[in-house]
């Protein structure tokens, strides 16, 4: 059972062990967009450019070592001006440190970051992943729409799930 895991913002030292959390969960296959590791260079350019632009991001550690991530950017380029009030989460977390409640606490500590800045934050969540529908549903995402057998992969079909939560 792991122990004393601290959420607090990401920090560009922690960046290399982010992106070994985080290429790890892509490698399962199953949850994320993303299904093969980003080479690391790639993976912290895009981090460290999301945090030294402010937009916010949280990680749970362990000691030293990042065992998970909650980030929100906008959900389209600044020159859309109609979605400038729209962002996008993201987050996971290692295989040994989910069903602990600590996505709970990471989740919070994100959309607490987002209260004035976008009216709505967006994601998506395959339909197979129960445990992230659930958390979402639990910290105030609501279902907007469900895109029928969306996602396949591995021989599993599974419906793509949008969901919002309404800062305002
Ligand atoms: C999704 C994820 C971030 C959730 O974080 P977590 O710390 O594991 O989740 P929590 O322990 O806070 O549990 C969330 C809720 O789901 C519930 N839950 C767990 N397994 C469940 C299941 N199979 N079905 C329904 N609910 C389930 C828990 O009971 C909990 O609710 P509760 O607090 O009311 O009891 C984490 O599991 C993860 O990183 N998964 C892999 C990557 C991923 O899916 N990322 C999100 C992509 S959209």
């Amino acid at each position: 059972m792991p122990h004393d895991v601290q959420i607090r913002p990401t920090q560009l030292a922690d960046l290399p062990s982010l992106v070994t959390c985080l290429n790890a969960v892509f490698e399962e296959r199953r949850f994320l967009a993303f299904t093969a590791a980003i080479p690391a260079p790639e993976a912290i350019a895009y981090h460290a450019a999301n945090i030294t632009s402010g937009h916010p991001h949280f990680v749970a550690v362990d000691g030293n070592v990042v065992v998970g991530l909650c980030d929100v950017v906008p959900a389209a380029m600044p020159r859309i001006e109609g979605q400038r009030h729209c962002a996008t989460l993201g987050m996971l977390l290692a295989p040994a440190y989910r069903g602990q409640g600590i996505g709970e606490r990471l989740i919070r500590a994100a959309l607490a970051a987002c209260s004035g800045r976008w009216d709505r934050i967006q994601l998506n969540v395959y339909s197979h992943n129960e445990r992230a529908h659930a958390l979402y549903r639990k910290v105030g995402f609501v279902e907007e729409g469900r895109r029928v057998g969306a996602w396949q992969l591995d021989g599993l079909t599974s419906d793509i799930i949008d969901m919002v939560y309404r800062t305002r």
